[in-house]
Order: C-alpha cells, then structure tokens, then sequence
C-alpha cells in the first residue's frame, strides 16, 4: 500500500530532492487550494496529516510535533500529523480555535490505486468541512447548549426606509431551524438573542464597515460568495434541500426570510458534501414576538453566562434543574429569547403551576426523565450515516422513556401539558423493543468495532462469532502444545497488527530455532531486545480463518445496523416529536422544581404597564450567599400609584445610596424577574405583576471593553444614546451608575439630562441607580421620579448596609467607611476624613441647588437652540451687487468668500 502507513519523515529520496512535484504532493496542492480557509486533514493510512502552513498553525495549535517530509521546489515540507482514532479530540481543540478544517479522506481501496500502476496515488476527497457552527459528533459539541448557525440577508432598503434583514439558523445536531425578518436598529439583539456559534454572510455583508464592529464580537464570521444570498434562486435552492416541489406546505415567508433560509442550507450543503442534514422545515418567528434584548444587556444581567464568559454563576445556572440535555437546552433558549405574548406565557406558567402543586408527580417524572438520552442529536448523526450503536440505543431507551412518561402524564391537563402528552404518545412501541432485542448491553462506540448485535438475534452471527472464538480458543491452546514440543515452558503465542499471531521466545532459546529441527515450523520474524518472534504455518492458517470470520461476522452486524438505523429514520417524524415533549416536560419540571425549593411564585403576566414586585429576590445572589447571609427581600413598583399603569406616577426610581449598599443587585434582580417571569418561569419574589415588557436595558457606568478598543466612558455613552434613542413606553431601563466614568460634573450632568430624557420622552419604566446624590432634587420637578435609598446604620464610625430599599434619598455616600472596610490604611482613611471635612465646607451642593431653581418647567419638545452666530460669508454677498462688477471684481470677489468660508471643525 503506497500511502496506507504513517510516512517515516527521516530520508528523502534523491528524486525528490529536486525541484520536481510528486504525484502525492500534485493532489495535495490541488485539494489545498480549493480549500484555501481551513486546515487540510488530509488522510494518509492512519493518520490525517497537514502540510507546510497548516502543518505548523496546527503543531502550534495542538502542541504536536512538527517534522518534515519530503521537498518541495527545493525546500523542506513541514508536516503534522494527528492518528485518525483521536482525530476528534483535536478537531475539538482547533475549532474552538476558531479554525475550520476540512476533512480529506482516501476514497478509494489503495489495491484500487496499485492497478493503475505501482506509483499512482489513491484518490482522496474532501468529504466534509469541520466548522463551529456544523457539527454533529457528541465529543465536539457541548450537550446542554445549542450549536447554531446563523446566516445574515440584508436588503438595501426596506419599505421603512433602513436596511431589513433576513436571518435563518439552523443547529444542524438536532435538526432545528427557524427564520425571522428584522431591521437594522434591532439586527445586533436579534443575533444576540440566537447566540450563534458560526455566522454565514455575504462577502459583501462581511466587508460592511458598519457592520464590522458586529462582526468583530463573534469568534467565527465565514464569508461566503454572493451566490449563496442569490434571492432569485433562494426558493428553489431551499424547496431543493428539502426534496418539495414548493414550499407552500412550510407556511408564508418573506423574501428575505427565504434567502436567509436558502443561505444556511446551501452552507450546511457545501460543508457537509456528500451527506444530507436532516433538517426540519423552517419555522417562522413573527417580529416582536420576543423580549429584545441586546448583548450590552444580556452580558450585564449574566443571564446564560457571566461577564468572564462562565456558565457557573449566570442566571442560567441558578435557574437550572433540568435533567436532560435536550431540556437544559430548551431552558437556555426560552431565558435567550422572553416572549412577549401573555398568553403564551401563560401556557407555559400553567403547566409549571400543575407541577408544582403536584409534588408526587413531578419527582415521579424527573426521575423517569433522567433515562431519557438525547434522541435529537442521536437521530441526526444516524440520517447523517455518523451514528454508533449507541446512538440507535439512545433512540430505543428515549422511546421506553417517553411511553413511561406518557402514562404518567394522562392527556396532560394544564397548558403546555397537553402538547407533551401528544408528542410523547406519537411512537409506537414496537421500535423500541425491537431495537432492544437487536442490541446487545455492553455496546462499542463505533459500528465498526462490531460486538453490538445481542447474541441469539441473529442465527447466522451466532454460527460465524462461534467458529471465530473456537479458533481463538485453538490459538491458545497451542502455546501449550508448543511449550511441550520445544521444551521450554516461557514460550508465549502473542498477537500484534504487524506480524499478526506470532511465537515469542527469549534470544537463547530463539537461537535453537534457527536450527534444525525446530526451523521446520519456526520461521523467524524479528529480533527484538532479549526475545525473538517466529510465525508458524498452522499459526498462519488459524489466523486467516479467524480474520474470515471476524469480517463475515461484521459484515452481518453492519447489515443489522442499517436494517435498524432505516428503521429508526422512518419513524424520525415521531422521534422528533418525541424528544420535543421531553424536553418542553423537562423544562417545565425544572422550573416547578425550582419554584418549590426555592419558594418563587407565579408572575402575572399581562398587556398592562405595571411593574409591581413585592419581596424581590436575586436568583444568583441568593443562592450565593445562602448559609452566610440571608437575603433581603425588596419592593419595586414601577406601576404608577393606581398599580395599572394608568397612572404615570412612580414610573421611574431613581436610587441612591452608598457604594456596597446593594443598589445594583436590587436594580439587577428586578430585571431578571421581568425576564423569568416572561420566559415563562416562576420568579423570586411574594408576588409579582408585570406589564409585558417589550424591550429591555441594563447599562452599567464605566464598564470595560478594551478587547473592542474604546474607552470605557465612550462605551458607556453609546450604550446610553442607544438607550435614550430606542426605549418605547414598553420598554424596561436599567442604569447603573450612568455618568461614573468621567469627571464628577461632566458625570453628573449627563445623568441629570439622562434623567429628565428618560422621564420626558422616552416615558418607559425604569431603576436609575446612582452615587450622586444631588440627582435627588429632580424629584421636585418630575412628577413620575420617585426617590428610593438603600438603609445603612451607622454604628462606631463604622456603616452597616441593612440592603433595604426605602423611600427617600441618600444623605451621604459613606465612601470613607467603606474604604476603610476595605482596609485602605487608617492614616489614609484620617487623612481623607480631613480633606471631606474641608470640601463640605465649601458647600459643594449649593450650585446644584441653584441649578433646580433655575430650571425651566420641562417641555416634552426639545427646546431650540440659540440662534447661531452671523456666518461672514452672507454678510459679504450681501453686500455685493453683480451687475456693477467687472469679470476681473467678480473674480477677486470670488476669492474674498472663499477666504471667509468658516469650515466647521
Ligand atoms: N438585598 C440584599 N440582601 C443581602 N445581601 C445583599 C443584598 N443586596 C446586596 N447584597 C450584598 O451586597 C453586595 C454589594 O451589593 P451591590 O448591589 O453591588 O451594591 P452597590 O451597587 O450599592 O454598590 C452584594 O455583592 C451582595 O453580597
Ligand atoms: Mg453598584
């Protein structure tokens, strides 16, 4: 076999050491360079090796070595290698990475090759291309998060004057694809709310300077040519992938909608070559249908992951006690993506308020649901022609799963329940037991590794396995009867992959063997440090009849499994819909279970506009604190005093109080409620009645964001232009800090217009939280600002934060205490007590008590602004009158307007 062993790197042959290509290295050079983005793994025997620059960004990468082979045009070839049985664990490693890799495989028998010749090259293809957002393999992908690839469309202009876009993501591992239509001014939340792992977009859309900066917060961006975002072809191209003559039965979507849909199927297509992904048709998400939320927000609030980018310590994963994967998935997408429909929130509260009132029931189910494995990506892999026996169990074992959870839950009953119950009933029993009599116990990861079909399945692999164990037992027994026939009792038969079964005795005794009469059956294979190996004609024969049989026996196990994979992927329909309701019941088990250990209630969720929260609690905190500190619940009503909404009164809290004092948790977990509450969970709090909150905000003041280059205060002043700009009276604010990150009075007067914006025109709900107390005289004149404080007692010098909300305003900021809490040194702390002393001396407040007085009543109308300096160029042509100049005054009067021309600077 010509390139079947792993290349030995160390002597080139004199032919290659000119300027001359190989054959091997023509094909190499011609599949690298239609492959120019990713990595090639090119296969050579048991290995996938990368050549010149791929060899050393992998070696670099993985940590593998980095040898040579052969030259090229004069130079050294670098080569890496990594052996295929352990090739996933790198492709994990370098598509976390961020690099794609494509999969090149030899896709023919190398004896194939040999017949056209003893130097010709085994044909090889890429077979697939590995990229962050196509995977299937259950070592590549994280079981409890989704793994979605998003394609972005854009349209020029739309009816509304901006640019509309088409999104479509699709996770390929449980088949999952959904489309959507959505704006410029929401595009960067509507991304941020699929969490893509990969985003697909057009070459043009990638080299969109406006869009760059979106770009550049995602790890993997992949431009593709513009046929791909082809509308024209958009229909066809998707009717195509799906095998439709038309779309019509997948319901109605919009053009742009269409060609995002045709974008990632037609990537999915060039990505997974020759095997189809088995996706569902394409869902429809109507716009507005769920909370937006921008990424600044969903980063701030920590809502599926921490600001260092950790699960642990999110609300996700306080929130968490699902027991699938597929639930924990689903319970990440529904917290992603709040709706902002009532009703469908209440389906889903429903069926959360059943199982909490049944406590029986409810454990009864999780402990069932623990059996269920993830059917969705097992069925994939298996359409997919990846699956193992494993796969085909986990399909057997999810099916048992779902008929058991079936009985349990009747017809359902309450809300969601009623859909669960349908898809658990849909399979039918037969399959499963079917592929519980074809499997056996034990079961190996590959289908080639053979082994999985259950003895006594299938008569004709019972008869080969036995006359193959036979010969094994044979083979044994002949190293006694060897032992007896030489003498010498240390003889051992042993078995490798080069020399096949082989005799192995010490050198002293080897040395006899050589020798007649034991060179009659002894022939010798190697000399090995202390011991030599000999292979013997019976041993040979034994050999060949156990490799038959061996082969024939996987031969019928791989005709089992395609028998059951066909099997399975006629009832794929029903699977699907199997593994749905197990995860919906998942989810809906987790937050019961949440809500009764931890004693959340039932939000009321409707088209109101209030904001009414009593004993609030944070989820994260909480749980953080437990058995240190007790948690201390808070009231927010953002709701106007007549606690519909109808009454404007109260809609915004402004909140001071001292550094430490619990200012942002409260802010924080009043936010969180509105985002549980609308996921359709149970919240942290004695009661809860909110007004669907469309849009929502968290800002926090002199935030860090030096990987994206700006400073931190520009950070802060974009976010709060976007805020000010886009919030709508359903929308809900929150602004920690605003203004910190500049100098006191610059900070302080950007909160104070914030303020009055936020009241006077953007008239939504909202928590200001914030250090400068002056803020508080607002008041006064906003009569829907109401002053809230954080009780602090003061004991020996020393503040005590009691953490509970109040009417009112802070009166000092206890900054000194709370440094010398930290520990700053007490000379320090004396020192700075001196220099306050002296500063409040000077009546610091005194301008900004002015500054209220002064002010006129506010107008909702942004007022006008002073009339402009005279511009010197129209005084000037003023005082021109053409038809009394000469060519040569018009001339020299030309050049006197230039010279006062003021450029604006
Ligand atoms: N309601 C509360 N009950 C108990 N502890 C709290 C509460 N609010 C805050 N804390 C604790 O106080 C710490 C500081 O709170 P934080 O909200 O960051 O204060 P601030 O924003 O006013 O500086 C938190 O990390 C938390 O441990
Ligand atoms: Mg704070």
């Amino acid at each position: 076999m010509l390139d079947a062993a792993k290349p030995q790197p160390a002597v080139t042959p004199p032919a290659e050491a000119d300027s001359r290509v190989t054959p091997l290295m023509e094909q190499y050079i011609e599949i690298k360079t239609a492959n120019p983005d990713s990595l090639l793994f090119y296969r050579m025997g048991d290995f996938y090796e990368l050549f010149f620059d791929d060899a050393v960004q992998a070696s670099r990468a993985l940590g593998i070595a980095l040898t040579k082979r052969g030259k090229h045009l004069g130079e050294d070839i670098p080569m890496a290698g990594v052996p295929v049985h352990a090739a996933d664990d790198y492709l994990q490693r370098l598509i976390q990475l961020g690099f794609k890799v494509a999969v090149c495989e030899q896709v023919e028998d190398p004896a194939e090759a040999k017949k056209r010749g003893a130097k010709s090259v085994v044909k090889r293809d890429v077979v697939r291309l590995v990229t962050p957002g196509t995977l299937t393999e259950d070592s590549l992908l994280e079981a409890r998060r989704s793994n979605f690839l998003l394609a972005v469309a854009r349209a020029k202009v739309s009816s509304t004057g901006g640019d509309a876009y088409g999104l479509a993501w699709v996770d390929i591992s449980t088949g999952e694809f959904r489309v959507a239509e959505t704006d410029g001014g929401r595009l960067a939340a509507d991304i941020a709310r699929v969490d893509p792992r990969e985003i697909v977009v057009s070459d043009a859309l990638y080299a969109d300077e406006h869009l760059a900066e979106l770009w550049r917060g995602f790890k993997a961006v992949s431009p593709v040519p513009r046929d791909v975002f082809d509308g024209a072809s958009a229909e066809r191209r998707l009717a195509a992938y799906f095998d439709v003559g038309t779309l019509d039965g997948f319901g109605a979507f919009s053009r742009l909608e269409l060609t995002a849909a045709a974008a990632v199927s037609t990537y999915v297509e060039r990505t997974q070559i020759a095997t189809r992904a088995p996706l569902s048709p394409p869902v429809r998400e109507p716009a507005g249908a769920a909370m937006l939320i921008d990424a600044a927000t969903r980063a701030n609030l920590e809502l599926v992951r921490t600001l260092g980018g950790e699960r642990q310590g999110s609300l996700l994963a306080a929130i968490d006690r699902t027991v699938t994967a597929a639930g924990a998935r689903l319970l990440a997408a529904r917290l992603a993506s709040p709706l902002t429909d009532p009703a469908a929130v209440s389906t889903r509260l429903d069926a959360v308020e059943a199982l909490v009132k049944a406590s029986a029931l409810r454990s009864e189910l999780r402990s069932r649901l623990q059996n269920a494995p993830d059917m969705a990506r097992a069925l994939t892999r298996i359409a997919m022609d990846r699956g193992g026996p494993r796969d085909l169990a986990a399909i057997g074992q999810g099916l048992v799963a779902a008929a058991s959870l079936a009985g349990l839950i009747g017809d359902g009953g309450e809300g969601e329940l009623t859909e669960v119950a349908a898809g658990l009933s849909r399979p039918d029993a037969a399959l499963p037991a079917h592929l519980a009599a074809a499997l056996a116990d034990d079961l190996p990861l590959m289908k080639r590794d053979g082994g999985f079909v259950r003895p006594g399945f299938l008569a004709g692999l019972d008869e080969t396995r036995a006359l193959r164990d036979e010969s094994r037992r044979v083979i044994a027994s002949l190293q006694t009867r060897y032992a007896e026939e030489t003498g010498i009792r240390t003889l051992k038969v042993k078995h490798n992959n080069m020399l096949g079964y082989f005799v192995e005795v010490a050198q002293q005794h080897g040395e006899t063997f050589l020798k007649a009469p034991f060179n009659e059956t002894f022939i010798h294979r190697q000399t090995m440090a202390g011991t030599m190996r000999f292979s013997t004609t019976e041993l040979g024969q034994l050999e060949a009849k156990i490799a038959g049989a061996a082969d024939r026996a996987l031969g019928l196990e791989l005709d089992v499994f395609a028998d059951l994979a066909r099997r399975v992927l006629e009832r794929a329909e029903d699977i699907r819909a199997a593994a749905h309701a197990i995860a919906v019941l998942d989810v809906a088990a987790s937050n019961a279970t949440l809500a009764a250990e931890e004693a959340y209630c039932r939000p009321l969720v409707d088209t109101s506009l209030a904001f009414a929260i009593r004993q609030a609690r944070h989820p994260v905190v909480e749980q953080a604190i437990r058995g240190r500190a007790p948690f201390v619940a808070n009231d927010c009503d953002l709701s106007g005093s007549d606690g519909k909404g109808g009454d404007p009164r109260g809609r915004i809290w402004l909140v001071t109080g001292p550094n430490m004092a619990g200012k942002s948790t409260f802010l924080r977990h009043n936010a969180l409620v509105a985002v549980l509450a609308q996921s359709g969970a149970f919240v942290p709090a004695a009661s809860a009645h909110i007004g669907i909150v469309d849009r929502l905000f968290s800002r926090v003041g002199a935030a860090d964001d030096l990987a994206r280059g700006r400073s931190t205060f520009m950070v802060e002043m974009v976010e709060t232009a976007a805020i000010l700009n886009q919030s709508g009276p359903r929308a809900l604010v929150i602004l920690d800090e605003i203004g910190r990150g500049t100098a006191t009075f610059d900070g302080l007067s950007i909160a104070w217009a914030a303020v009055e914006h936020l009241h006077e025109t953007n008239r939504c709900r909202a928590l200001f939280a914030t250090h400068f107390h002056e803020l508080t005289v607002l008041s006064r004149r906003l009569e829907r600002l109401h002053n809230a404080t954080m009780r602090v007692k003061e004991w020996r010098g020393d503040v005590i934060f009691l953490h509970e909300v109040t009417e009112g305003a802070a009166d000092r900021s206890y900054g000194i205490q709370v440094a010398k809490l930290a520990g700053l040194p007490p000379s320090v702390v004396e020192r700075a007590k001196q220099v306050l002393a002296e500063l409040e001396a000077t009546d610091r407040s005194a301008p900004t008590r002015r500054m209220v007085d002064d002010l006129p009543l506010f107008a909702a109308a942004p007022r006008p602004a002073a009339a402009p300096p005279p511009d010197p160029v129209l005084g000037l042509l003023d005082g021109m009158d053409p038809d009394d100049m000469t060519p040569r005054e018009a001339h020299e009067a030309l050049y006197a307007l230039k010279a006062k021309r003021v450029r604006p600077t």
